[in-house]
């Protein structure tokens, strides 16, 4: 296909990698990663009774950190571990397997297996292949991205997109009642049941310098929020107070970013957090983050029962998907 996925490139990069994956001193995580201090992360109890209490850490964490983790979230264990190892099968498969699912070039869907998602800053590359597929709601499932092999693929993924209702709707109805709203408020303005459920898994081959690379560059997500569960190597990161630190790795717990959608409804209480993503020397990393999104023709902008004369809109309304291309087609600053 003309594509070089980057586990392909790992196979024979054993000392070094090429030059595009080298990171400018700038973004190098040797030289800018605040080192001996990992990020404690707020994490939250959702099964606590105290809902208010749940609140008020929901609204603390996502007003001064834009990311944290939760524990007790009734996922359960096995569902994620199953989640996981299917993902994992998918990439130990053989190169032409994966190509089955290939993204074409000039398709204007996200969906698919693919290297490259965003034009980045001097042409560099991240060190990662990906493969998106939306998980729900039903209407908006495309089977033809979904692997068939393994052949437990779908059985797991469909389980944990219906356990993952629970978390989200505890997330929002927080997020709703921390502003002010009413708990069903919030999720309403996201498209309420409409909203869509992006899965991406992420494949951070082994790299010989986690140095130099990066697995994903500084962003924010462009989602109302982000569930994230990681496999057991470290490689996120957070930047708070303008300094990038590791983010602790908590087992079974899920890492919630807050994305660009709920800070632009919170009319700016809430925070996206900027993050990004190192690899590993020894071992492969791999994530599986869920994207929860309005749907695309969804118009979003601040909360109106949050702006007034006080507090005038500090973003514009967009539909999600034009906020979507606005973003991805910036020429970077
Ligand atoms: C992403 C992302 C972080 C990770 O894919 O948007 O931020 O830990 N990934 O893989
Ligand atoms: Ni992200």
């Amino acid at each position: 296909m003309g594509v070089e996925r980057v586990q392909e490139i790992a196979n024979f990069s054993k000392e070094t990698i090429p030059e595009e994956f080298i990171r400018t001193t700038y973004e190098q995580p040797a030289l800018t990663t605040v080192q001996g201090t990992v990020l404690e992360v707020p994490v939250i109890d959702l099964s606590d009774p105290d809902e208010e209490k749940v609140v008020r850490a929901i609204v603390d964490a996502s007003s001064n950190w834009g990311m944290f983790q939760v524990v007790n979230h009734g996922i359960p264990h096995e569902t994620v571990r199953k989640l996981k190892e299917v993902g994992k099968a998918f990439f130990e498969l053989p190169p032409h397997e994966k190509e089955a699912y290939a993204k074409s070039p000039g398709s204007q869907s996200i969906e698919g297996y693919g290297t490259k998602l965003q034009r980045e800053v001097e042409g560099k590359k991240a060190w990662v292949d990906h493969l998106f597929h939306k998980i729900w709601p039903p209407s908006e499932i495309n089977y033809q991205f979904w692997p068939k092999n393994p052949p437990s693929y779908r059985k797991n993924n469909e389980e944990y997109a219906k356990h993952m209702h629970g978390v989200v709707n505890k997330l929002f109805r927080c997020l709703s009642l921390g502003l002010g709203l009413e708990g069903n408020e919030m999720k309403e303005a996201m498209g309420g049941d409409n909203m869509v459920y992006l899965l991406k898994i992420n494949y951070y081959p082994q790299c010989p310098r986690p140095d130099l690379a990066l697995g994903v560059p500084a962003h924010t997500d462009m989602s109302a929020i982000t569930i994230l569960v990681p496999n057991d190597v470290q490689g996120l990161q957070a930047c708070k107070d303008d300094h990038w630190y590791d983010v602790e790795y908590i087992p079974n717990a899920l890492i919630v970013h807050i994305g660009d959608q709920v800070e632009i409804v919170s009319n700016g209480k809430y925070k996206s957090v900027l993050h990004r993503a190192k690899v590993n020397k020894e071992k492969t990393r791999i994530s599986w983050p869920v994207f929860v999104e309005p749907p695309s023709d969804l118009e979003v902008g601040p909360h109106p029962k949050l702006v007034n004369e006080a507090n005038p809109p500090q973003f514009e309304s967009k539909k999600y998907s034009q906020y979507c291309f606005c973003k991805l087609n910036k020429t970077p600053k």
